[in-house]
């Protein structure tokens, strides 16, 4: 396989860029299984110098990866190009003709990955001065596309941007990020769930009670209130997050690791989603008074709500969904729980089993069930088994962003959403946006696990929100 590429970013000064994608690459240098040769080009609007922009970053880098390394920073430094452009000037796109042209000389390659780390306004300005150019097919060689999150604000400029994306590059050459798809344990779902019979067979109506995803935070909005003000937590995290995490609970099993196997099959559940009335939204104490809100905006920084997957599998199973910002803690967990054991319930204090899948921060799983309590007596006692991969030092997860990349590099979709999965989901948000005008905003203090009517909601279903359930 050719592994060489020239990897084009968009908005190069960018949280995104910064924060995510060279420190990507710099791990992938470091953990040298990334046998490639790539030359990077870094686009953005201020006047730098490949010294200036470099050192410019240095800091956040330096700050983000694992190990700081002089001599790795060094090799990453080498790679890189910046070039000063005015995305809505198409003279300034013969300048990036003439750095890829030079790069692609230089590495031996007409692979091109085009990172659009920029706001979505310019997705179609981008891709038709491309095509203006025909950078976005060249004679030989891939030419890809990345895009990422927003990618609309609803599903008419989804699509808009969509058209605007196919006009330019074909589906294959398209990768929309979902960065949750690229964490371990959200891949590990398929694997926990197809790979052991166990699991495999209570996957259903009939053993399953509820299911809880949760994607707490505990930061804020940081500095992207411009963004955030617009989006909020529904299209910011359950748009696509929250609804990917629940696909994968809920698809069938696809009969081979195939991406297009895959999409098919959680095509199939988001296809049969459906919304209840039970929706709480939430606004943190204090939000109106960061940078860029809106006085007065009612934009929601937490979400919980209730739906079902309507199929055979999951008849009448409820799926809780919940994610906030401002939140006691960082914790990223699935929440399985079975049905009671009704034959056994009078032997006394026993507890339905729960099976939780923790993606962040800590990365495992954890399985709760009953046993005898050692001794004379006949008594039950509830036991644990827990599996913590994070715990063991001599392993580390890869960032979601470095096994995504290398993922765009092989061609590979299968951890990225395809369009029609894009546009099932913001007709579930669009539904749920209609619904929003007429709905209380709760507050809730900063550092709590959000609106009391996020717990009403749970406790008029019999249940309570399980995160941290760990006995
Ligand atoms: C992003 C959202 O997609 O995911 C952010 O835009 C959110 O608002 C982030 O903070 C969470 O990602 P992670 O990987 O830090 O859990």
């Amino acid at each position: 396989m050719d592994n060489t590429f020239v990897f084009v970013i968009f908005g190069s000064t960018g949280d995104l860029a910064t924060n995510k994608l060279i420190p990507a690459f710099y791990h992938l240098i470091q953990d040298s299984d990334f046998s490639t040769s790539f030359r990077i080009i870094a686009i953005g609007r201020r006047e730098y110098s490949t010294e200036g922009y470099l050192s410019e970053i240095h800091g956040t880098i330096a700050n983000k990866v694992r190990t700081f390394n002089d001599e790795i920073w060094r090799r990453l430094s080498e790679s890189v190009k910046y070039l000063k452009m005015d995305l809505t000037d198409q003279q300034d796109y013969k300048l990036l003709e003439e750095s890829l042209l030079e790069c692609h000389n230089n590495i031996g390659t007409r692979n091109t990955i085009y990172y659009f780390a920029t706001a979505p306004e310019f997705f179609p300005l981008i891709s038709q001065n491309l095509v203006h150019y025909g950078l976005n097919k060249l004679e030989t060689g891939y030419q890809r596309v990345v895009i990422e999150k927003p990618f609309g604000y609803d599903l008419a400029t989804a699509t808009y941007y969509n058209q605007t994306l196919n006009d330019a590059f074909s589906e294959e050459s398209i990768f929309r990020i979902d960065h949750f798809l690229g964490k371990e344990m959200i891949q590990n779902i398929f694997y926990l769930r197809f790979t052991n019979i166990v699991f495999e067979k209570v996957w259903d109506h009939h053993c399953i009670k509820s299911v809880q995803i949760i994607v707490d935070e505990e930061s804020g909005i940081e500095n992207r209130g411009n963004y955030y003000d617009k989006s909020g937590a529904l299209r910011d995290m359950v748009q696509n997050h929250l609804l990917q995490m629940l696909a994968l609970v809920g698809m069938d099993s696809p009969d081979s690791l195939s991406e297009q196997n895959m999409v098919d099959k959680k095509l199939k559940v988001l296809d049969r989603i459906r919304i209840s009335d039970e929706i709480v939204l939430g606004q943190y104490r204090g939000y109106t008074d960061e940078r860029d809100i809106l006085p007065g905006s009612s934009t929601e920084t937490f979400v919980a709500l209730k739906c079902f997957i309507e199929n055979d599998r999951w008849n009448n199973t409820p799926f809780f969904l919940r994610t906030g910002k401002k939140l006691d803690s960082k914790a990223t967990e699935i929440i399985i729980e079975f049905k009671d054991n009704e034959g056994y319930m009078s032997l006394g204090n026993i507890k339905n089993n729960v099976l939780v899948i923790k993606v962040q921060p800590e990365e495992g799983l954890y399985f709760r069930f009953n046993a005898k309590q050692p001794g004379v007596m006949n008594r039950i006692q509830t036991n644990a088994l827990d599996y913590c991969q994070t715990c063991n030092i001599a392993y580390r997860s890869p960032e979601a962003y470095e096994k995504l990349l290398g993922e765009i590099t092989k061609g590979d979709q299968t951890l990225f959403s395809s369009w029609r999965e894009l546009e099932i989901s913001w007709r579930i948000i669009d539904q749920i946006a209609i619904k929003k005008s007429s709905m209380t905003v709760h507050t809730y203090d900063k550092g709590s696990n959000g609106p009391a009517a996020s717990d009403l909601m749970m406790r008029d279903n019999n249940t309570t929100w399980m995160k941290d359930v760990f006995i």
